[in-house]
């Protein structure tokens, strides 16, 4: 039983990456995290990172062809410009949930639509890194 994490652009900076937003937890440290977690609940977990929308999409219509249980999407900055992104969630039946380490609706008003939202099984933005193992938490109940 499989949970892709998919993370999208600038999301291999964190740790570096404006701390007081986004936590000094790098995405190996949460890749870790999820791992123990994930296996503790019995799911194997694959976390991949891409600058390019393209490969998020990729990593979808893949996480369809494996059979995954359920993908957990940070689409970082995408998530507020991709159609593309929605489309390839309504196009698999793998249930889709967004991350967010931040609260876009706390912070400018260009991050306060998600066009991957409409499509998800649900969202967990806010907690920091913790939202990535909440999210894993959701994934594993459904
Ligand atoms: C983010 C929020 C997005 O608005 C931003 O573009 C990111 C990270 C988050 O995890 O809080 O890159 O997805």
């Amino acid at each position: 039983k499989l949970i892709l994490v998919l993370n999208g652009p600038n999301l291999n900076l964190l740790g570096k990456r404006e701390p007081g937003i986004y936590g000094s937890a790098t995405l190996d440290d949460i890749g870790a995290a999820l791992t123990e977690r994930g296996t503790a609940l019995g799911f194997a977990v694959e976390v991949r990172q891409s600058n390019h929308e393209g490969d998020l999409v990729d990593g979808l219509h893949d996480a369809q062809a494996r059979g995954a249980h359920a993908v957990l999407l940070n689409a970082g900055a995408y998530t507020h410009t991709s159609v593309a992104l929605l489309d390839a969630i309504r196009a698999i039946e793998v249930p889709v949930i967004e991350v967010h380490l931040s609260n876009p609706h706390a912070r400018e008003a260009f991050r306060h639509t998600s066009w991957v939202a409409p499509a998800a099984k649900g969202t967990i933005a806010g907690f920091g890194a913790d939202s990535y193992l909440l999210a894993l938490e959701a994934a594993a109940r459904l």
